[in-house]
């Protein structure tokens, strides 16, 4: 795993950004996973500006949500189509027919989950997938004791994840019970993952994703058996790694052609 720790927020999702930009501009037909919450959102705000200042060009890329409210329209001001569309589809020159984010209102889910996977596969798999944490180390929607080689499918919430979103909701019991998500062996075969996470509410999910035991009670700690995982976290997010004085000087002494 590669860690990156940067000053705050905005460094961090700068440097994410320069990462997704390279595989775009390299691979104009580059296949990105998505994600959805608040952490993205510097990040997504970048490669906009990129897309305009820049000219960094998404017309060849595709991309794949990770997941989606079951039961939640897709104008629904809290379901992740809105979210996408405002913070970045609506700002990008993706093509309309390249975004796919899982249905949450289709009558036949496992169908459905099927055919997410069976286009993810079409496509030619995902190139950079983009991860948050839950505070309870989830990724994508997967919650604590998901298998880790699960694919996308339903899943029911838990409390905790259902109270940390309570707010998009006005309250907790407004909250969908049920999600589609891909699934933890879906989220392992992208060529590569990168994780962001800031602030001191996600120390200790990402503690135990980096350095605690590979297991189904933390489902980011499967990314340790990943090839290609690098994690971008604020100095907050990072501050119960035991090893943060080690990660910070393996990015200080990176030769000149390993920097982002
Ligand atoms: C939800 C999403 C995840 C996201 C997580 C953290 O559970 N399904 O993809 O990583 O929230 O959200 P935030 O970035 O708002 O802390």
């Amino acid at each position: 795993m590669e860690i990156i720790i940067q000053a705050d927020s905005q460094e961090a999702s700068q440097t994410a950004a320069r990462i997704v930009a390279r595989t775009v501009r390299e691979k104009p037909h580059a296949v990105l996973g998505l994600a959805t919450g608040n952490t993205p959102l510097r990040l997504y705000r970048n490669l906009v500006r990129m897309h305009r200042e820049e000219g960094l060009d998404f017309s060849g890329v595709t991309c794949f949500n990770l997941d989606e409210y079951v039961g939640i329209p897709p104008a629904h001001p809290s379901s992740f189509h809105s979210y996408m569309w405002a913070h970045l589809f609506g700002h990008l020159n993706v093509a309309k027919e390249r975004i796919n984010i899982p249905d949450g209102l289709t009558a036949d889910i496992p169908a459905a989950c099927r055919k997410y996977e069976q286009a993810i596969r079409s496509a030619g798999g995902i190139d950079v997938q983009i991860l948050g944490i839950g505070t309870n180390g989830h990724i994508g929607f997967n919650e604590p004791s998901s298998s880790l080689s699960s694919r996308t499918r339903i899943k029911t919430l838990t409390e905790e994840t259902r109270l940390d979103v309570a707010a998009a909701f006005g309250g907790e019991e407004s909250v969908p019970t049920h999600v589609l998500t891909m699934g933890l062996g879906t989220i392992m075969d992208s060529r590569m993952c990168l994780l962001l996470a800031f602030g001191k509410k996600k120390a200790r999910a990402i503690a135990q994703t980096v350095e605690g035991p590979v297991t189904a009670m933390v489902p980011g700690s499967v990314l340790q058996m990943h090839p290609r995982v690098i994690l971008v976290l604020d100095k907050d997010a990072a501050s119960e790694l035991k090893m943060a004085d080690y990660y910070a000087w393996v990015s200080d002494h990176k030769p000149a052609w390993q920097k982002y």
